[in-house]
């Protein structure tokens, strides 16, 4: 099968960093689909994996963690799913990625795709939706379908995350929500995806919220949270909860004492990774978010397609994700059919 990956870790503009090249098709195991990978979108964690794992000599690293297919083969012990049926899913760190013609994973992490949608537009949402539902349903402790009268402010309002939690904590968890961005683009797309108000993260955090009058009891932290965590400390509800999903080198978490601040740190691949005994929450929160783009509730979150996956595209699509100023997702269609 063709499959894309990097044989080192240099610049993404370097000839290694995007390789095509032909490898044998995944044998899937007792608990995998073969999946026919039709539609895939890029996230930080390609640009992350990238940059801190060297592959041995020679052997390409398969990146890439959304996708959207076709089931081709159930492994044994599959219940859910059979070939023939559409899939969308986020993947799992310690596999090769989703950047071939076709991937194995496990089925506990997998959704139906939603039929609304095209494969590649599906495949924009797996990843950051489980990560926006785990902040508000695992981290916070939130109800679906249950709304508080709280607020919730999002940092990075208008990345891939941002952008569905906004739609998330709005229409299912009631919350209203302030969302950052800081340029008139970024701001129009929080506005479409549904935030309340907006503030700019370019200015301090703490005086954008004083001045608007909230201080949220929740509080995302997406992106740059060393640099806006002082301000979040002081901006946020006493009692109030941080969620961070990001890699910060310094964080003074003492300074979270005072107002008894609850704090977590959300890792969408923890399951998979772990294997934990619930990984089938992940099963069921996707086929949830497909029906709600079926039914329109959500909104999907393209914002850039990339055209078909080649090396040229998905150099592109990665230099984009590296650059820090996308909006929505940016996905690619798969290889063609063989
Ligand atoms: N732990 C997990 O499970 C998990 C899951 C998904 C993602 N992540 C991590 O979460 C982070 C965000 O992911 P993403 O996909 O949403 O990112 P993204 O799409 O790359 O986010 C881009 C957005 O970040 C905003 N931004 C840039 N500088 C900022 C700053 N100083 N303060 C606040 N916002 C800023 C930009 O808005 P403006 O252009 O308006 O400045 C831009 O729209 C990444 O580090 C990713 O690796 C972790």
């Amino acid at each position: 099968m063709k499959a894309i990956g990097y044989t080192d870790r240099g610049p993404i503009s370097t000839e290694t960093a995007v390789v095509q090249f032909e490898t044998d098709k995944p044998r899937p195991s007792p608990n995998d689909l073969l999946v026919e990978v039709r539609g895939i979108s890029v996230n930080p964690v390609d640009v992350k994996v990238r940059a801190n794992r060297q592959p041995p000599d020679g052997e390409p690293h398969i990146l890439g963690f959304d996708a959207a297919g076709i089931v081709k083969e159930a492994g044994a012990t599959t219940t859910r799913f059979k070939p023939g049926d559409e899939v969308f899913y986020a993947g799992d760190v310690t596999r090769p990625g989703t950047n071939a013609q076709f991937h194995a994973v496990d089925e506990r992490i997998v959704g139906r795709k939603p039929s609304s949608l095209g494969f590649a537009e599906a495949a924009a949402m797996p990843l950051t939706s489980i990560t926006a539902w785990e902040i508000l349903f695992d981290s916070f402790g939130l109800n679906d379908g249950e709304g508080t009268g709280d607020s919730l402010l999002v940092i990075g309002g208008a990345g891939g995350v941002g952008s569905i939690l906004i739609q998330l904590a709005k229409k299912l968890a009631g919350l209203t929500v302030i969302a950052t961005a800081s340029r008139p683009d970024t701001r129009a797309w929080v506005e479409k995806m549904g935030a309340d108000h907006v503030v700019n993260h370019r200015n301090p955090l703490d005086e954008e919220m004083r001045a608007l009058g909230i201080a949220p009891r929740y509080v995302a932290a997406l992106t740059q949270t060393d640099k806006h965590f002082a301000a979040i400390v002081e901006l946020i509800k006493p009692r109030g909860h941080i969620a961070m999903i990001d890699d910060p080198q310094d964080l003074d978490i003492a300074a979270i004492k005072f107002k008894a601040l609850s704090f977590s740190w959300e890792f969408m691949f923890a399951r998979s990774m772990f294997q934990t005994e619930d990984m089938d929450v992940q099963h069921q929160l996707l086929n949830r978010v497909a029906d709600l783009l079926d039914d329109g509730t959500l909104i999907p979150t393209v914002n850039m397609h990339g055209g078909e996956m080649g090396v040229a595209s998905l150099r592109s699509a990665l230099e984009l994700q590296e650059s820090g100023t996308a909006i929505g997702k940016t996905i690619l269609d798969g290889f063609s059919p063989a």
